[in-house]
């Protein structure tokens, strides 16, 4: 167990960032380049009867305009779950539409303007079918979760009879609240170059998940994975959207192919809206039962959620909210709701933020019916042991992190009554609360870790970096483990050319990488001691050791299972599968918290919500690299103001697709939005592991966006259940 915070040292990758160093997927340059453009589909659902592409190939500068009647022996990535692409899907397959904005046709051309101008003269005509853009349109087909071929994977969380409980509780909550679809928008479009080099195909494209790019590659063009190398040493932004492969991917690849040159890919905004994945509208229906003290009896939380008609992209959301309290009776239901748009898929906390959400405002709005404070209402129903499975929370400091968060917030100068306090400029005043949850997960990883005898280390590992810090935590903890500085540490990562790749997802890539390094590190000074004639290796240092053996350096490769992961997980993983990442653990249950305090300015004529400070309280284990943490909290409670106040993808239910598909018309938080963000860490390690670390990226956005909303009702007295809040619901 490691009882000592980490230092406060910079990023690993501090250095070369500000010398604009790293290079991303698509910034690879080579000689010969090509570069292609997609054309997309103009209607939400139908098929394509007729392709014209003459002026597109008469187009000066373009070298070829691929269509379905070119590249017709595409095979499928697989579906969802086990499977390489976020949907079973690939475009140029056939001449069936499945959603606006699917590509219809690869033009390459010697630059990028000419395919660009090329694309746009690509001219379909369709056969155009009647079709359900959004979760609300008439007519729209909704399945049980459970009768999908996702019910096999995911069991919805229950505990006691619930309904019971509920229509006996003497005072209850029953609400329905709404969540939209949204876009994430990292900074680095999604974008491949890809070359062959014979009958091997190189691909350098910013992902999470190099693995998965490499075998679902495979599968699509129908070669063996062996003859796929991925490589994405860093990453601008990935946020679920990369985290397998893209519908650009094979395209890219296969004109490659044909072309006989590297082909450059870049997905322009306004097509990664209309192709790319999102997260799903969701639809909640919460019950909550108590008694007059406070004691919660009943939770019943039900969520419709958008998919696609090609895939079910299933919903995990009561599995998050079942664990923010002690109730004695739970139960959680699933339903999708089959829209004809491209699938849907894992965006930051996918499921937890709309989930703390929906449970998060139920509460407040518990505590205003009993009369209590919503701090003290959340105290009263901490809980030691997991409400679903009775097991005991690997560690939970979910009361610790409100009692911290309203002492830095100076909650208690709160009056309970909305729209009691005033600021200074006449704004009214609202301080909102709210605790947000997300799961523990851990991936296996195999590492080899090379000692030298200058006293550098080198790992090469299956992560990825993301801007995240990735990084930062592997140079951390084997730095520590050890005994050197984390700058002497070379992190190779994102490269399926170095070490098998674990897709870096789920928050589970500091736990995974700590659990792993660990592992290794202790391999390693295993062998350095049979270096030695007395094999002690106390108060030496790798380098000193291989010095003396007249070695110059020392290889160790580990192979490291989390508990609980399947025995084959290596196989599995060497064929490119995810195994499930969690829960893992037989005998208990392991989640993060962190608990928001906001407050908000409401303009009394103009009615601007302004988010002018929050404070948040993180229980996420130990913190390895406290600066990049510091980071995620901050870009976390960032997500949650756009979540609460700006976000949407809207659909016009006549044209389908999404209209606001660039980063004009999609609102996400400015600078001008952000107030001061106060971050505190428990830092109290976990039992779980050597390193004692739980996840902490996604948590940071979970209850954000209610502690906002419940501040709104503070502000305004509006009760506001569906976000985004814009001015026009307080007015
Ligand atoms: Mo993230 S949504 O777990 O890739």
């Amino acid at each position: 167990m490691t009882d000592v915070p980490f230092p406060n040292v910079p990023r690993e990758d501090a250095r070369q960032k500000v010398c604009g160093a790293p290079i991303f997927g698509a910034d690879s340059p080579r000689p010969g380049l090509l570069h292609a453009a997609l054309a997309v589909s103009t209607i939400p659902k139908g098929r394509i009867l007729d392709i014209d592409t003459l002026a597109a190939s008469a187009t000066p500068g373009v070298r070829q305009v691929l269509t379905h009647q070119d590249l017709a022996d595409l095979q499928l990535p697989g579906f969802l779950l086990g499977g390489y692409g976020f949907q079973n899907f690939q475009p140029l397959r056939s001449p069936d539409i499945a959603y606006r904005g699917q590509p219809i046709a690869v033009v390459v051309a010697d630059t990028f303007e000419a395919a660009t101008e090329a694309a746009a003269l690509v001219r379909a005509t369709y056969a155009a079918e009647a079709f359900c853009p959004t979760i609300d349109s008439p007519g729209v087909d909704i399945v049980d979760q459970a009768d999908t071929p996702m019910g096999q994977f995911l069991t919805e969380p229950v505990a006691a009879d619930a309904d019971a409980a509920f229509a006996a509780a003497p005072i209850k909550v029953d609400i329905e609240l709404k969540c939209p679809a949204q876009h994430q928008n990292p900074i680095e479009l999604i974008a491949t170059v890809a070359e062959w080099e014979g009958d091997t195909l190189i691909v350098h494209e910013g992902t999470q998940n190099a693995e998965g790019v490499r075998h679902g590659l495979a599968r699509v063009l129908g070669i063996p994975a062996g003859q796929v190398e991925v490589i994405s040493p860093f990453v601008g932004g990935g946020f679920g959207q990369k985290n397998s492969l893209q519908m650009q991917t094979a395209l890219a690849a296969a004109a490659s192919r044909r072309a006989g040159a590297p082909v450059k890919l870049v997905v322009p905004r306004t097509q990664l809206f209309q192709g790319a994945s999102f997260r799903p509208a969701s639809r909640h229906h919460v019950r909550l039962g108590a008694d007059v003290s406070g004691t919660l009896l009943a939770a019943i939380h039900e969520t419709d959620a958008q998919s696609s008609r090609i895939d079910f992209f299933p919903g995990e959301y009561a599995a998050t909210s079942a664990r923010l309290y002690g109730w004695s009776a739970f139960r959680g239901l699933h339903r999708l709701i089959r829209t004809d748009t491209q699938t849907p898929g894992f965006m930051r906390a996918p499921f937890e933020h709309p989930a703390c959400f929906a449970m998060e405002t139920a509460m407040d709005e518990l505590a205003y019916a009993i009369g209590m404070d919503p701090v003290d209402l959340r105290l009263a129903n901490d809980t030691i042991l997991d409400p679903i499975t009775k097991r005991p929370f690997s560690s939970r400091h979910a009361g610790t992190c409100l009692r911290r968060g309203a002492e830095r917030f100076g909650w208690q100068a709160r009056s309970a009554e909305p729209r009691s306090m005033r600021s200074a400029d006449g704004s009214f005043v609202g301080w909102g609360v709210a605790l947000g949850a997300y799961p523990g997960m851990m991936v296996s990883n195999v590492v080899r870790l090379t000692a030298n005898s200058d006293g550098g280390v080198e790992i090469a590992m299956g992560a990825h970096e993301m801007g995240q810090g990735m990084r930062s935590v592997i140079a951390a903890v084997a730095g520590r483990k050890l005994r050197i500085s984390p700058g002497a540490v070379t992190v190779v990562i994102g490269d399926t050319r170095a070490a098998l790749q674990q897709p870096t997802a789920g928050s589970w890539g500091s736990a995974s990488a700590a659990l792993a390094i660990e592992a290794a590190a202790d391999a390693m000074w295993k062998a350095l001691a049979k270096l030695t004639p007395d094999g002690v290796v106390e108060g030496r240092s790798p380098s000193e050791i291989l010095k003396a053996a007249a070695r110059d350096s020392l290889d160790v490769e580990t192979m490291v299972k989390p508990p609980g992961q399947p025995d084959d997980v290596f196989g599995l993983l060497r064929s490119g599968l995810v195994s499930r990442a969690g829960p893992v653990f037989d005998d208990c249950v392991s989640f993060s918290f962190i608990a928001h305090f906001v407050e908000v300015h409401v303009e009394p004529r103009l009615r601007r919500i302004r988010v002018p400070r929050v404070v948040s309280v993180a229980d996420c284990g130990r913190v390895i690299s406290p600066r990049t943490a510091l980071s995620q909290v901050r870009g976390g409670v960032v997500w949650g103001i756009g979540a609460a106040l700006r976000e949407a993808s809207e659909t016009d239910p006549r044209y389908g697709g999404f209209l606001n598909a660039d980063l004009a018309e999609y609102a996400i938080p400015v600078n001008a939005d952000i107030g001061r963000i106060d971050v505190e860490f428990i830092d109290e390690p976990d039992g779980l592991l050597e390193s004692g670390v739980k996840s902490l990226g996604e948590v940071s956005l979970c209850g954000v966006a209610p502690a906002i909303a419940n501040a709104v009702f503070h502000a305004t007295g509006r009760r506001l259940r569906e976000l985004p809040i814009r001015i026009e619901h307080v007015m």
